[in-house]
């Protein structure tokens, strides 16, 4: 198997084997863990899936379909609509119409949940990666691998299509990945003569003393608000801490481990010493992006675009800012693990045009569109060839740490993956705004996920 995650690029050096080997085994888990599925269609071996393609109803090169997506980056020019006018200048008797949906991921996956199981629903939509077992057991997107072939599949880097198969078919054409990485204030370290922190212990000892001769009134911004993105953050410091949220055959909740009682002491500490802001428990993505991008902190946790964003009109860091793997805790062995997030596109099983819109989808996975999303929104493409474009690669700063970054997946292989996630997120949030203690909030998460395993939870 290729790892996509190690790119040749030029003038970098290669990671070492032992963190090639991690990264290798995290894509397998993806595959394995959000897939559950271990044979990928993205693979150079068929499925027998595939193999029986059908031809898909309505016309290819024409008509008018729908497309929700949520917005991808938070300022400077609208992917969306930059992707949607490429498209239409390639596909001229095809008209899409773009339906802006909810930032949130959760309210995002709610509202289209009761549109589709009511019947209705745009025709095409961006989906979490997180959503295919989900959305595949109650029959809420169609399996692309119904219509199109293996070949397609296989211009996929390797594990993402694994990511989007559930049960032998494959619901989502990968779209984009997103990695946990640490943007930091070059300008600031410099002036401190620091170098980029490697581990959690440092980066709040930097942030302490940076904060304490008043350049930057937070250390580190993330994501803690009661929603799906705290378990993001909550699994880079559990792996880190070298816990897990399942156990190793995913029967039954191990959140309530040592492992997992210093991840959260420690994101407890960072919001009680005042290195993150009082309100960390309210921020999302936006937030924390909206702090960084003001000149407020000196670390933020974000995803690929917010290297894009942090250098977009109205930043008052364009120049100023970094990007790294995530640190890990002291005495692991460095990077810390990133998670891994992105969006695929889905078709609705109620669509009438499904034609038209796997033109879309070709379209929007093939090389133009990829290339928009890598070398103007910092993305990190899903087409191989684009990802591995030496060109590329070169115009996207966040690209050329992928090669470094440890992976870690989230528990999205079981149907009742939202329930899991639900149990984190909220008990992640409530020790982060001072209402539960570590201990609590572990033994709670611990045995509302045990209950969503048992089907308790639907
Ligand atoms: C990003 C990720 C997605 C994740 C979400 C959480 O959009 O791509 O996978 O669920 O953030 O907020």
């Amino acid at each position: 198997m290729r790892n996509v995650h190690v790119h040749r690029h030029p003038g970098r050096s290669l990671r070492p084997a032992s963190l090639r080997a991690a990264a290798l085994a995290a894509v397998a888990m993806t595959a394995v863990v959000l897939g559950g599925c271990s044979s990928s269609p993205g693979s150079s071996n068929a499925t027998s899936s595939s193999a029986a393609t059908v031809a898909a109803p309505g016309t290819a090169n024409s008509g008018n379909i729908t497309w929700w997506a949520s917005p991808i980056t938070s300022s400077g020019a609208d992917p969306r609509t930059v992707l949607v006018t490429a498209f239409e200048k390639a596909y001229p008797d095809i008209k899409v119409k773009l339906i802006s949906a909810p930032t949130d991921t959760d309210t995002n996956r709610a509202t289209l949940t009761t549109q589709i199981s009511g019947g209705a629903g745009p025709d095409v939509y961006m989906g979490d990666v997180i959503w295919p077992a989900q959305f595949a057991a109650h029959q809420l997107a169609d399996p692309l691998s119904k219509y199109l072939p293996a070949s397609y599949f296989g211009t996929f880097a390797p594990g993402l299509v694994a990511g989007a198969t559930y049960k032998g078919q494959v619901y989502g054409a990968p779209f984009f990945e997103d990695q946990g990485f640490l943007y930091y204030r070059k300008d600031l370290l410099a002036k401190n003569n620091m170098k980029v922190p490697t581990t959690w212990e440092e980066l709040m000892t930097d942030s302490r003393t940076i904060q304490s001769k008043g350049e930057a009134q937070y250390g580190y911004v993330f994501q803690g608000a009661s929603y799906e993105g705290a378990t993001c953050n909550f699994m880079e410091f559990l792996t880190d801490a070298g816990g897990a949220v399942l156990n190793k055959d995913s029967t039954s909740s191990a959140v309530n481990s040592a492992a997992a009682l210093k991840a959260l002491k420690f994101e407890q500490e960072l919001v009680t010493s005042g290195v993150s802001p009082k309100a960390e428990s309210t921020y999302q993505e936006l937030q924390s992006m909206n702090e960084f991008s003001a000149g407020k902190s000196v670390f933020l946790r974000n995803w690929d675009y917010g290297y894009s964003t942090s250098q977009a009109a109205g930043s008052a860091v364009v120049g100023k800012v970094g990007v790294a793997p995530m640190p890990t805790f002291g005495g692991e062995s460095t990077p810390g693990y990133s998670n891994i997030g992105g969006w695929n596109l889905y078709v609705n099983p109620h669509s009438q045009n499904v034609a038209a819109d796997l033109t879309f989808i070709k379209w929007m996975t093939g090389n133009d569109a990829q290339k928009i999303l890598a070398t103007q929104f910092s993305e990190i493409p899903t087409n191989q060839a684009v990802r591995t474009s030496a060109d590329v690669i070169k115009s996207n700063a966040v690209l050329a740490v992928v090669p470094q970054t440890k992976l870690v997946p989230r528990p999205a292989q079981t149907p009742f993956y939202p329930q899991v996630s639900t149990a984190i997120y909220t008990n992640v949030s409530a020790v982060l705004a001072g209402s539960k203690t570590p201990a609590t909030a572990l033994k709670d998460a611990d045995s509302a996920i045990n209950s969503a395993l048992s089907g308790g939870g639907l």
